[in-house]
């Protein structure tokens, strides 16, 4: 092994913790998990009470203002973000660009990017005002962005924000109207949408989150940042769980197979993991996913689907695991993205579009923990450092010697 101790010679002493087991980087005032008791509060108030009580832009301004508002101040923000709901047109043509059957994140990825192009008023990053309209354009214009990413990879026309409707009734109406037929969504379709995105909406530093807050620890104009963390929620191990959820659930077909599967998922040598199960921070039920599964029964009930095949395996499934050996030591339990891709499917939202919701949803977060840091006067860069373990230094060898 190369003697590396010379190297760090000026360096002091560093941690080493991959996957940031115990690290925190921050401070925060915005959420609290306690993940041994299941607890989850956005700025003090528990998610079950927010979940059933609040409209999702209440919830997105006690997020990003640190208190809820009172009627005016929420109808005021509700005007706000309504204002901001449109396009520039010109970026049709950039979203024209991509294949049709480009994956709507990637459409979404590249679109929040070019905003930064389109948006030189409110880029100064030392300047609060402009931070503030630059959030609020982030919120308002993402279901927009992510509706059209949607009408484009099935060939129809973008739809028009109706500001008439509320944030969720809109998103709903961007996604299924079309020019020559009215959606009107039902109101369990706007309740639960209106419940997923408050689910969804924060999560202290998870790794989207955290990359969003690195990217702009730098500077970076927030559009930027919000693209990054895009990126970030894609992976499988993070937002895309609630994709490869439905395609676990696909897969394994009928309850018959669940026992197999689960073997699959415990045998250290097959990949197959048990997707919307586990959680690095809640060791215990996550309490999104409980009230997910408790929104999923009504859901079903209401739009008459109560024999909902995938809904009864997950349920199988987690009755399987929540009473296997394996799972129970490992404290693995289901987790926000188990049933949410169910109501989704519900509600007639494409499986590829399931991530594109969550990312709709945590803009809200993202944009408060991006407003947090950069009003924080001890915002440094972050820059963590590594433990090398390459070669020692050695000299270079002309081409005809190596
Ligand atoms: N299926 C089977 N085994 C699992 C699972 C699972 N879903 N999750 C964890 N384990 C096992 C690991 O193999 C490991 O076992 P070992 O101690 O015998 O080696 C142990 O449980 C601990 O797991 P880690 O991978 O070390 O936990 P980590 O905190 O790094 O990962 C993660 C958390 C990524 C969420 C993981 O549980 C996972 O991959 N789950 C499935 C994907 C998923 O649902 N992601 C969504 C997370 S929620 C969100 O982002 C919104």
């Amino acid at each position: 092994a190369a003697d590396i101790s010379s190297l760090y010679k000026e360096s002091g002493i560093f941690t080493y913790d991959p996957g940031f087991m115990s690290t925190a980087s921050c401070h925060s005032a915005i959420t609290y998990i306690d993940g041994e008791d299941g607890i989850l509060l956005y700025r003090g108030y528990p998610i079950e009470q927010l979940a059933t009580k609040a409209s999702f832009l209440e919830v997105a301004y006690l997020l990003l203002y640190g208190e809820l508002p009172v009627e005016t101040e929420l109808v005021g923000f509700e005007k706000l973000i309504t204002r901001h709901t449109m396009l520039n047109e010109n970026l049709k043509d950039f979203l024209n660009g991509f294949h049709y059957d480009a994956h709507p994140m990637a459409i979404l990825i590249g679109v929040v990017g070019s905003l930064s192009a389109f948006y030189h008023d409110s880029l100064s990053v030392n300047d609060a005002r402009h931070r503030e309209i630059s959030a609020h354009r982030l919120i308002a214009k993402l279901p927009t962005i992510a509706a059209a990413a949607y009408k484009h990879s099935i060939g129809e026309p973008i739809m028009y924000p109706r500001n008439d409707l509320r944030y969720c009734a809109n998103f709903l109406h961007m996604m299924f109207a079309t020019p020559c037929e009215v959606y009107k969504p039902t109101l369990i379709a706007e309740k639960a949408m209106n419940l997923l995105f408050i689910l969804h909406a924060d999560h202290e530093q998870n790794a989207s989150t955290s990359t969003v807050r690195l990217a702009g620890s730098s500077g970076a104009n927030p559009f930027a940042c919000v693209a990054a963390g895009i990126a970030s929620l894609w992976g499988p191990a993070h937002g895309g769980a609630n994709e490869a959820v439905l395609d676990m659930l696909h897969e394994i077909g009928d309850v018959k197979n669940v026992q197999r599967y689960m073997e699959k998922a415990k045998d250290k040598d097959d990949p197959f993991r048990l997707m919307g199960f586990g959680h690095r921070v809640y060791k215990n039920y996550d309490p999104r996913a409980k009230i997910i599964r408790e929104v999923c029964h009504q859901v079903l009930e209401e739009l008459a689907d109560t024999n909902n095949p995938l809904f009864e395996l997950a349920m199988k499934l987690e009755e399987i695991a929540l009473s296997d050996d394996y799972f129970v030591e490992r404290k693995l339990y289901p987790n926000v993205d188990f049933y949410s891709g169910i109501i989704y499917q519900a509600l007639g939202i494409p499986r590829n579009m399931f991530t594109v919701m969550f990312a709709v949803a945590r803009t809200v977060g993202w944009v408060s923990h991006w407003m947090e840091m950069m009003s924080d006067p001890n915002n440094r860069i972050g820059r963590p450092r590594q433990i090398y373990h390459g070669p020692t230094q050695r000299d270079y060898l002309p081409i005809s010697k190596r």
